[in-house]
């Protein structure tokens, strides 16, 4: 299979950077700077190498570099920003400190003729941030970019094929950034673009199949996108072997557990075993208001009722995690098998005992798995579902939890979830819920004065939940949830909608 390696020196975009490669149907690896030498990059067969950006100065002591025989080992390599300031670095240029007219944001860039600006225009616009920039490049460079402040925004050895960008052709405010990529990895490397989500599943079914043959394989299901589409794979390797555990805490939305449990049994013929366990976790939480405390509450209980399914299954061979590519960058750097700190299974393997874990996802991003998902039959409910925290509703009744307060949250945000829908606004919105506040507040029906709750409606916009907006729902949707959900659930008297972004608040209210 052919593949890129972005090699990674700390940049804020790297995942992106592999993003952008995957779009053009190439297999793109992140790997830290440190894990990897030249020799292995070249024996690995890496069609080219993409240094990212990072928040060093070259000349730092502690600053990360690479062994310069990179650049001579017949690899084509793609310095971004700190990346191109170390191929400059490397081959004996000079770096310079732009103190003073550091170039941060759009910027305007013209570009020369060269293999990397292939159908770029002359003039355009690119993403800057930086200081530091190479004010001489390297014997047997060229510069091929510039801006007002920056004589050198972009550099190459065509003959070697290495080139460096100052700034970020990843981002999408840099016009035909995705064109200079796509330059790089197609003609430059000469990569073929024949990646594509059937050979992963083939590949994947394959390899499991054979791997684990005859073995007791058990995962735990919470009925989010990524141990779904993980399970659904493995389920076509090996069958009836896997036995899938999903745990119904009482906190999912409106018949989501059922949901679940038809799909994933009837549907895609899982062998799901289903442990209702409203009862143990409310008792749990109950008088409870602390936020932390209701997650740990939740993590712990989630190990207790395993331990009792535990006893039934008796010993398992092989554990399935749902970690994806995101999950394994931010918690190992790319380590071997990291449990994926995920409330649902957090401690399962204390418990549970097992001789390895599989990970079928973990080289997948977010929307490649949806796509995998979809290929293998998940109806598209189940593939498309917004995030939904493993502590599920206890977090989102601010306070003390009881079944009615649930209750009175589930109904809230099945309109909530509905009006969206009917507004056609799922795919722009990242996610949107409600929230039952503590707070209750005077009104008036009929003759009558009330005493109801206040519901929050939140929606948000986000790339990757680190950050995040608030959307810009259109009054009418929020007027049609606001009058139904008043009129239709009982006790609330209230709605209001959150306008605040992430920071300085986060998605959930707790
Ligand atoms: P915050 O509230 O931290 O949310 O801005 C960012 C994303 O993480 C989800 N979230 C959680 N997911 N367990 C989870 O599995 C949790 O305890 C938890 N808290 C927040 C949240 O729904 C959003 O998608």
């Amino acid at each position: 299979m052919e593949k890129i390696l972005v090699l990674d020196f700390g940049g804020q975009y790297n995942q992106l950077i592999a993003r952008r490669v995957r779009e053009l149907s190439v297999f793109a690896e992140i790997i830290p700077y440190n894990k990897i030498t030249p020799a292995e990059i070249k024996a690995a067969g890496y069609k080219g190498v993409i240094f990212t950006g990072g928040p060093n100065s070259v000349y730092d002591e502690s600053s990360p570099h690479y062994p310069a025989e990179i650049l001579d080992a017949g690899v084509p390599v793609l310095g971004i920003c700190y990346g191109c300031q170390l191929i400059a670095y490397m081959g004996g240029g000079e770096i310079c400190s732009a103190v003073g007219i550091s170039e941060y944001g759009k910027t305007g860039l013209t570009v020369k003729e060269s293999p990397l600006f292939d159908g770029v225009p002359e003039t355009g616009i690119c993403w800057m941030s930086h200081t530091d920039y190479v004010k001489t490049p390297p014997a047997g460079f060229e510069i091929i970019a510039f801006t007002d402040n920056c004589p050198c925004a972009a550099l190459c050895n065509k003959e070697k094929k290495i080139y460096g960008v100052q700034f970020h052709p990843e981002v999408t405010h840099t016009q035909y950034g995705r064109k200079m990529i796509e330059n790089f990895v197609m003609n430059i490397c000469s990569c073929a673009g024949d990646w594509t989500t059937d050979d992963f599943i083939e590949t994947s079914v394959n390899k499991y199949r054979e791997e684990l043959a005859g073995k007791k394989v058990l995962c735990a299901l919470s009925g989010g996108v990524d141990s779904s589409v993980a399970a659904v794979l493995l389920h076509k390797a090996i069958g009836s072997n896997l036995i899938c555990v999903f745990v119904d805490h009482g906190l999912l939305r409106k018949n989501e557990g059922d949901m679940v449990e038809r799909v994933m049994k009837e549907e895609m013929g899982l062998n799901l075993i289903r442990i209702n366990a409203e009862d143990r976790f409310l008792s749990k939480l109950a008088g409870v208001t602390k936020p932390e405390e209701k997650r740990k509450i939740i993590g712990a209980e989630f190990i207790r009722v395993f331990e009792d399914v535990a006893k039934d299954i008796g010993k398992v061979d092989v554990l399935v995690q749902g970690t994806i590519y995101p999950d394994v960058i931010e918690s190992g750097k790319g380590d071997a098998a990291v449990i994926k700190s995920h409330h649902n299974v957090g401690g399962l393997p204390d418990v549970i005992r097992f001789e390895k874990i599989v990970e079928p996802l973990r080289d997948l991003f977010k929307d490649e798995v949806r796509a995998a998902g979809r290929k293998l039959g998940i109806p598209e409910d189940l593939v498309s579902r917004q995030p939904f925290p493993g502590p599920g509703l206890a977090i989102r009744v601010i306070g003390e939890i009881t079944k009615e307060k649930l209750d009175i949250l589930r109904e809230s945000d099945a309109i909530f979830r509905e009006e969206i829908a009917n507004a056609g606004l799922t795919g722009e919105i990242n996610q949107y819920f409600t929230v039952l506040t503590n707070c209750r507040t005077v009104g008036v029906m009929g003759d009558a004065g009330t005493y109801g709750y206040t519901l929050a409606l939140r929606a948000v916009t986000t790339d990757d939940f680190m950050t995040a907006d608030w959307s810009r729902v259109p009054f009418d949707v929020l007027a049609s949830a606001s009058n139904r959900i008043t009129n239709e659930v009982r006790s609330i008297g209230r709605v209001v909608y959150d306008i605040t972004a992430k920071p300085p608040a986060t998605v959930e209210w707790e």
